[in-house]
């Protein structure tokens, strides 16, 4: 345990890339504080898609994916609501997209794509897509981004509601910078070969972890 305990106090000091294949962050309880922030050089983002799996027994809702600007704290926002829809947010403009299958207690495969051109949004829930709804066109992300994983970001880097704290698991989060093919998403969810995100990579993943946040095989 006190190992266990080292080894999370220096990978929460070290933003050196890790590969997480096989591995996933555990959130074990709700707390306003505890969260991974992942690290990106990026700073203009003109198209993007995020994908990653997800495990929890919530029924409220709670926070899959925050991804803040200086000027926009909901750049990319993915929560799944109480009432078993995403709420997604692409620079602060909000959608709401049917989930109608997310089963609690089992693993779900969650992709959402955005590009600046169209505007439109869509989430592929294991695979299955949904309809295509405007959010925001015309401009891209830019700023210094942060990435958050447990929490949602109302400000920039804080602003942590417990009410919307993530707990259960977190695996395979990836992002990209311009919008996967259907049959790549299939792939990604399939856990066959897909090419790895070039802005966020789990296999060469920079993070680092606040509070409990545990890394645990998969
Ligand atoms: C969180 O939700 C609980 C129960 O609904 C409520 O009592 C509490 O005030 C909320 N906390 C915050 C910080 O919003
Ligand atoms: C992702 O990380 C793996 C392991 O470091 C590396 O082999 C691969 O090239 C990376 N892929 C991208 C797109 O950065």
């Amino acid at each position: 345990m006190a190992l266990y305990l080292l080894l999370l106090m220096l990978t929460a000091c070290a933003a050196v890339p890790q590969d997480l294949s096989g591995k996933m962050f555990t959130f074990p309880q709700a707390t306003n504080s505890a969260h991974v922030r992942l690290t990106t050089s990026r700073q203009v983002l003109g198209a993007v898609t995020v994908c990653l799996r997800s495990f929890t027994d919530l029924r409220r809702a709670h926070t899959l994916f925050s991804l803040a600007t200086p000027s926009a704290t909901n750049d990319i926002l993915i929560i799944k609501d109480a009432a078993n829809d995403f709420d997604v947010w692409i620079r602060n403009i909000h959608v709401n997209v049917i989930g109608q299958d997310y089963k609690l207690e089992t693993w779900h495969s969650v992709c959402t794509t955005w590009d600046s051109i169209s505007g439109l949004v869509q989430v592929w829930l294991d695979g299955k897509p949904s309809s295509r709804k405007l959010v925001s066109s015309g401009s891209h992300i830019s700023g210094p981004i942060l990435i958050v994983l447990g929490q949602d970001q109302d400000s920039f880097g804080g602003g942590f509601d417990i009410n919307q704290s993530f707990i259960g698991m977190l695996s395979d989060v990836h992002l990209w910078d311009h919008v996967l093919s259907p049959g790549e998403i299939q792939n990604f969810v399939d856990q066959r070969y897909f090419t790895p995100g070039n802005v966020l990579n789990w296999s060469a993943l920079e993070f680092q972890i606040a509070g409990r946040v545990l890394i645990e095989d998969k």
